[in-house]
């Protein structure tokens, strides 16, 4: 990682990215995965800061060796290098900016792109103690706000599932890339998800609900697609089934279990015999719960 990193560009750097006006619809920017920290804040037991929910449990995800592992593969399949522009859309809290300030250098750009404000002030905050050369952009995924061609790379990670539209996301990348430019996009296929131990049955009808409540759950398998549609020449491909420790999976599987539960397709004496087994089954070292992520590598074709 970087050994610092600042929120705001030089001045310089500002005006060469005057945000442009894509003749395009603004729509609403899709927060599943915040709705879910903040109903989850608003069970009367909980108390907790949404926000401090949602950041916890990503750097527990980003702690998890299959997502580093993935990450390091994304970083050096896209290889970006000294001086270029790169942007990570969905950035979260902004840790693989971090690694694009590192990449890019003091003549490069490392940009994210967030729509959740509470989010980037998090980023944000992390990048100002680090000291490192990048900048944080509130906005969404269906309108950068950045020139035709202006970035050399792109990438985008777990952010796909959770768009309603991904297809206007992917022309929009087109739009912001250079020709030639690359990007890298990530992401889990819900549909893979592999919980053991307990009733194979109320696991089988959990995923389902959670299929079903997720926009884009079975992203993973599209990302090439969506590429080749967009323009994209496929590069490459890497994948990784990424195996979650009990303490990150734990407040997956509460709103997974949630989801079920309100749309009845488990009871909740299912459910809490699904946490009883599991919860035996990690006492005894007898657990696993993966989902596959995967990444697709694509370059635009020169004009
Ligand atoms: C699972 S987090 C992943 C964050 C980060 N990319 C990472 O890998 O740690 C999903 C991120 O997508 C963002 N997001 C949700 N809807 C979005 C949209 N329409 N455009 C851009 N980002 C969006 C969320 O705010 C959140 O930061």
């Amino acid at each position: 990682m970087p050994s610092g990193c600042r929120d705001t560009a030089p001045a310089s750097l500002v005006s060469e990215s005057v945000p442009s006006e894509p003749e395009q619809p603004v729509r609403p920017p899709s927060f599943h995965l915040d709705a879910i920290a903040t109903a989850r804040a608003e069970d009367a037991t909980s108390g907790a800061d949404p926000m401090a929910l949602l950041v916890a449990a990503l750097d527990l995800q980003a702690a998890l060796p299959g997502i580093r592992r993935m990450r390091r593969w994304a970083h050096a399949a896209l290889a970006v290098g000294a001086g270029e522009r790169a942007l990570d859309i969905g950035s979260g809290t902004g840790s693989e900016v971090l690694e694009f300030a590192r990449r890019v250098g003091p003549e490069g750009q490392a940009v994210g792109v967030e729509p959740n404000p509470a989010m980037l002030a998090v980023a944000r905050e992390r990048a100002a103690e680090t000291g490192a050369r990048c900048r944080f952009v509130e906005a969404d995924a269906y309108r950068l706000p950045f020139d035709d061609d202006y970035f050399d790379a792109v990438r985008s990670e777990r952010v796909y599932q959770h768009l309603d539209d991904p297809a206007a996301a992917t022309a929009e990348i087109a739009r912001v890339l250079r020709p030639g430019g690359r990007v890298v996009l990530v992401d889990s296929d819900w549909q893979t998800a592999i919980l053991h131990p307990g009733d194979t049955g109320v696991v089988a009808r959990m995923v389902a609900a959670m299929l079903e409540a997720t926009p884009n759950s079975r992203s993973g398998r599209s990302l090439r697609g969506r590429l080749v549609a967009a323009g994209f020449e496929i590069d490459d491909m890497g994948s990784e089934a990424v195996i979650w420790d009990p303490a990150a999976a734990r407040p997956m599987f509460d709103e997974v279990g949630g989801t079920a539960l309100a749309r009845e397709v488990i009871t909740e004496q299912e459910r809490d015999d699904l946490v009883a087994a599991i919860e035996a089954g990690v006492a005894v070292g007898d657990y696993h719960l993966s989902v596959t992520m995967f990444a697709v590598l694509g370059h635009l074709p020169l004009r």
